[in-house]
């Protein structure tokens, strides 16, 4: 039994962890994995051998930097790179060198949730790329697509990597792309990636890797929960669990519960209880194809332009324009 008087929350974060957690089944956002501690599960998982993400997309960026360079400087050469969720800006760099190194004239905008994470990637591109501009914004991706809309008159080129637009249900990523539509004019570029369908089983090694890393990635919602809202998790009483559905590409992360057990939560001033092998679903990771990717343009008033791939077709960068 669930036992809750609190009906005021001050935080979204509270809230959304009681709606979550009351539910049936229960669910955490995904949104919820990153603090400074999840950010850095997440560096570590990108250096993992089976998140092939990464590394797929670094090696199109690599093999198409100057192809890719000229689109963004095509019709009108200056322009601002605008990165959402940049991160630690590794596979951006390659592209931030060549332009820097080849004259063009770009301001680059890194906007990231994380304030930890862009004060990393300012320095380290102070160090490493002296010449390039960086005007860094914090906040979430729809703040920054408000500041995006502040920039009118200044070409925009956005970059949306990572597959992040797979953390987000199809209905979701229509309203998040349709969203950044609105902002652009016809001018501006949205080069955007997407992790592609692929052999179900390199898909569940990648999210089920052996080292544990992903399932702590998996458990620092829990860890949150305690750190920032007096919770009583037992780590260790709770699975990682991965599943990937190949017909509708959707891969879903769970948590699940070892033994049937009650957690309190004092912020919240409830108590949740679980049945042995009760489920919390915390993420899912959209795998993609063609069709799918059009259709997703399309609904979102948005035409691909054309698209950049590597050898084996596991991963896609598209770029995007207005309708
Ligand atoms: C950030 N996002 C695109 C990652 C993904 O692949 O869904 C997060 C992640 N979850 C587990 N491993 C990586």
């Amino acid at each position: 039994m669930q036992k809750s008087t609190k009906a005021i929350f001050t935080t979204q974060f509270e809230e959304e962890v009681h709606a979550g957690l009351t539910d049936f089944p229960k669910h955490l956002s995904s949104k919820y994995f990153y603090d400074e501690k999840g950010d850095k599960l997440f560096q570590d998982i990108m250096h993992m051998p089976e998140y092939y993400l990464t590394q797929k997309e670094y090696d199109i960026l690599l093999n198409h930097t100057a192809e890719i360079s000229e689109l963004f400087a095509s019709g009108n050469p200056k322009f601002k790179l605008i990165e959402l969720g940049a991160g630690d800006g590794k596979k951006t760099k390659i592209l931030l060198k060549y332009l820097s190194e080849n004259g063009f004239d770009f301001k680059y905008q890194p906007i990231d949730i994380s304030q930890n994470v862009l004060n990393g990637l300012e320095k380290s591109l102070q160090k490493e790329l002296p010449n390039v501009t960086v005007e860094p914004q914090q906040g979430t991706y729809f703040e920054a697509l408000e500041e995006i809309n502040s920039e009118n008159g200044t070409k925009k080129v956005i970059l949306f990597l990572g597959s992040n637009i797979g953390n987000l249900l199809h209905e979701q990523a229509i309203d998040f792309l349709k969203s950044v539509q609105e902002l652009m004019q016809d001018e501006d570029l949205f080069f955007i990636g997407f992790d592609m369908k692929k052999n179900p089983q390199t898909i569940l090694d990648a999210y089920n890797d052996q080292t544990g890393i992903t399932a702590a990635f998996n458990k620092n919602v829990l860890a949150r929960i305690n750190n920032e809202l007096g919770g009583n998790f037992d780590l260790d009483k709770f699975l990682h669990w991965e599943v990937y559905d190949p017909e509708t590409g959707t891969a879903k992360s769970y948590l699940v519960s070892k033994e049937d057990q009650t957690v309190s939560i004092d912020s919240l001033d409830v108590l949740i209880d679980f049945k042995q092998w009760e489920t919390i679903h915390t993420e899912i990771s959209q795998k993609y194809d063609d069709k799918v990717v059009a259709w997703l343009a399309e609904e979102a008033g948005l035409k691909i332009e054309t698209e950049f791939s590597d050898s084996e077709k596991f991963y896609k960068n598209f770029v995007l324009r207005k309708r």
